[in-house]
């Protein structure tokens, strides 16, 4: 293993997009930002210096930071933000996991801009587990504000409204030949006729769920959030914020130019008109000038053909990628997702907005100190441990609406070290059902089970995968639905689980899970760097 350098300048670009220009933050002058490759067991030392007026925190979203909680990033939970003019050394070390993840900026909404791919390679001589491809190549998809992402949150927070939704989705940076103003040509993907392509599809849009397409070619799922998969073919990806996807593409036709399309995918009754992002694959040979091969997109409400990919993924489960799915449950939770109404709009506890959101009906109260300093430290009054571990009150979840107002809280779940958990995440349905994707830091899932409806603790139990589950570190509740995932509490720290469309969080839909010590000597949290950004 190796000890890999990076160093990341946080500095404000010019970028014009959709025919319009706007100063936006960015790492290294890049959007998308930087991609950082390591190899399974590499340490990594990213030094983040903060030249931008914003304070700034970067997450490496998905790396499980076994007892280096210090590196994890979400602002006031495991640190303080680097403030303007200050920098902070993120140094963690790869255990245990290969594929794609993703870093982003995990403060305000700057994610929308800062973020990137992290590539993990296996071991030297160790193969994937499929046949190697000739080429690996980074999408990154996200999204796209004309106007300043901040100002936009900002302004949606003193109207008490939703946000405006973004003005274009975007493929590696660009919108692509296809949107409002398409003097930009977009990302092109050149390939050879014959030859397989490994694509490493992150999504890294604010508040979209996407669906991922190229005209003429089937994928081949092989790894989501960095575990492998059992194989399996499909024509459309969905894919959350937050989520990665491995995919296997055989440039099977002779010659052309076919379109590659993300298109938002979001099954509530909800207003989403953003455009699609395309970009084009371009088969070594082909003329410029020839035609692109179309392709239809999925319906934003595509919520079959959604469902059919998310119900085709299993864990590889093989003899060298076990599953190892918890067989017996020490916490049993349930915990409800929603969004709810502020009980007092004019409370700053609430982020001022009529709406807010909630998991069991509290709405989370960003501390002013780092959750994890105050738990390492024992600085009493920053948060309590009496997160509750069902909801506190009857919920009929699918319908007429009850309990709309919420409590606000900065409140945790305890967990003890190397428990096993069994966590169902229910969607209420209050406003309105959506499908949110949760993530969890500090850990990988499996998700053993899903279903439409309020969840039955009799019955549905019963019919959980816990054999061959995917393994993942993001996963959509389904609108007017739930998931059930199991992870055992092997990591010490102080655990951020969020809704990873960032609106939602912003409005409180975010708690954190307080895993304690163990006794060996590997079973505590390490102490902080000396560089740890003070608040
Ligand atoms: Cu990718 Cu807490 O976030």
């Amino acid at each position: 293993c190796r000890v890999r350098h990076y160093k990341f300048n946080v500095v404000m670009k010019n970028s014009t997009k959709l025919c319009s220009s706007k100063p936006i933050v960015t790492v290294n002058g890049k959007f998308p930002g930087p991609t950082l490759y390591a190899r399974e067991h590499d340490t990594v030392l990213v030094k983040v210096v903060n030249h931008v007026k914003y304070n700034v925190t970067i997450h490496w979203h998905g790396v499980r930071q076994l007892r280096t909680g210090w590196a994890d990033g979400p602002a006031y939970i495991t640190q303080c933000p680097i403030q303007s003019g200050h920098s902070y050394v993120y140094n963690f070390t790869i255990t245990g996991q290969r594929g794609t993840l993703l870093w982003h900026a995990h403060i305000l909404w700057l994610r929308a801009t800062v973020h990137g791919a992290i590539v993990i390679l296996p071991k030297r001589g160790v193969p994937y587990p499929f046949p190697k491809p000739h080429k690996e190549v980074v999408v990154v998809l996200a999204e796209w504000w004309k106007s300043d992402t901040e100002a936009v949150i900002n302004q949606a927070l003193r109207s008490g409204l939703a946000p405006n939704v973004s003005d274009s989705h975007t493929i590696n940076g660009q919108p692509g030949p296809i949107s409002s103003c398409s003097s930009q040509g977009g990302f092109t993907l050149p390939v050879d006729s014959g030859k397989t392509y490994m694509l490493r599809i992150i999504n890294a849009a604010l508040n979209e769920e996407l669906f991922f397409k190229i005209a003429g070619h089937k994928l081949t799922v092989v790894e989501v959030d960095a575990t492998y998969v059992k194989p399996f073919k499909t024509d459309t990806i969905v894919i959350a914020p937050g989520q990665t996807t491995n995919v296997l593409l055989s440039a099977d036709k002779t010659s052309g130019k076919y379109l590659v399309a993300a298109s938002p995918f979001m099954d509530a009754p909800i207003a989403v008109d953003n455009a699609t992002a395309t970009a084009t694959l371009h088969y070594s040979g082909t003329l410029a000038s020839s035609a692109t091969t179309l392709t239809s997109t999925p319906p934003k409400n595509g919520t079959a053909i959604a469902n059919k990919f998310i119900d085709s993924l299993r864990s590889l489960n093989s003899k060298k990628y076990p599953a190892k799915v918890p067989q017996t449950v020490d916490h049993n939770l349930l915990f409800t997702v929603g969004l709810g109404v502020n009980p007092c709009p004019s409370c700053k506890a609430g982020n001022g907005s009529r709406v807010v959101a909630s998991i069991n009906n509290v709405t989370f109260v960003m501390p002013t100190i780092a959750l994890l300093q105050a738990h390492f430290f024992n600085i009493s009054g920053v948060f309590t441990t009496d997160f509750p571990g069902n909801p506190p009150h009857t919920y009929n979840f699918t319908g007429t609406p009850k309990n709309l107002q919420t409590s606000n809280g900065t409140k945790a779940y305890r967990l003890a070290y190397n428990s096993t958990v069994q966590l169902i995440l229910q969607d209420t349905g209050i406003i309105a059902p959506e499908n949110h994707p949760v993530h969890l830091h500090g850990f990988n899932f499996f998700a053993v089970g899903k279903g439409l409806g309020n969840f039955n603790p009799k019955k549905d139990p019963k019919k959980f995968n816990l054999v061959d589950p995917v393994e993942r570190n993001t996963i959509g509740v389904p609108s007017g639905g739930w998931v059930a995932i199991r992870f055992s509490a092997d990591n010490p720290g102080v655990w951020f689980m969020h809704c990873h469309l960032e609106v939602h969080t912003t409005w409180g839909l975010k708690m954190a899970f307080l895993v304690d010590n163990g006794k060996g000597p590997n079973e505590s949290l390490l102490p902080p760097p000396s560089d740890l950004p003070k608040c």
